[in-house]
């Protein structure tokens, strides 16, 4: 029986994934490295440093930088980022999401949230709901990036529940690896979520519901 949620932050509670992309094509761009789409969505979930290191190897430039240049791009790309969240208001939360998680609290679920993000309590700080989550996993403590589960584990023992009893909300690929991994029900959102075969899936978080995951679960 599900009693608890798991959530990804950046594209699934709020559009946030797009102004990561926004900083990542912008640093790649000064870095000559070509932009394409497939490697903005190979990129949702992926950790800052891991992220950079992808985009460094699209070019070719692995082993071009040393790791304090490495360092200074990733700080770029960040400072570019957080000024690109600090617009963000309650109405920033994406379609049926602030509905949702008056839902689950009025159902009784408790919910936690697995963001690779170091940015993530400054957005649910903006966002107005900090409250609604019983914690926050801090990525600083992680010796694994998505795919690894090992991020969905900890907001499950945030929970105090076992796997079976929690549904993760993940938009990225590598987050819905790391939630089947960690023996929760992955929920994928959206075309990047649908190649890691979620066990419930949704083009959009406006269809998220009590009664619409109940219908996939059994289905
Ligand atoms: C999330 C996003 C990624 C981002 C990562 C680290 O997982 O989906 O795009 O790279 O967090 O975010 P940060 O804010 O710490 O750079
Ligand atoms: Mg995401």
């Amino acid at each position: 029986e599900i009693k608890g949620f798991t959530f990804d932050l950046d594209g699934v509670i709020t559009d946030t994934a797009k102004f990561h992309e926004q900083a990542w094509h912008d640093l790649a761009t000064s870095l000559n490295v070509p932009w394409s789409a497939e490697l903005g969505r190979q990129l949702k979930g992926i950790s800052r440093m891991d992220s950079l290191n992808m985009i460094l190897a699209e070019g070719g430039h692995e082993n071009d930088y040393t790791d304090d240049e490495k360092a200074a791009f990733a700080a770029q790309k960040n400072q570019h980022y957080v000024a690109l969240i600090q617009a963000l208001t309650p109405a920033d939360i994406l379609p049926g999401m602030t509905e949702f998680l008056a839902e689950i609290k009025r159902e009784g679920y408790f919910a936690s949230v697995a963001s690779a993000s170091k940015n993530a309590p400054t957005i649910l700080k903006k966002l107005g709901i900090m409250a609604d989550f019983v914690g926050i996993v801090d990525p600083a403590t992680l010796s694994h990036g998505k795919p690894d589960p090992e991020i969905f584990t900890k907001a499950g023992e945030i929970l105090k529940l076992q796997p079976t009893q929690i549904i993760g909300l993940e938009d990225a690929s590598a987050g819905v690896q790391a939630i089947k991994g960690a023996g929760q029900t992955a929920l994928g959102i959206g075309t990047a979520a649908k190649d890691a075969q979620p066990d419930i899936w949704f083009a959009e978080t406006k269809e998220i519901s009590l009664a619409n995951i109940a219908k996939q679960m059994n289905a």
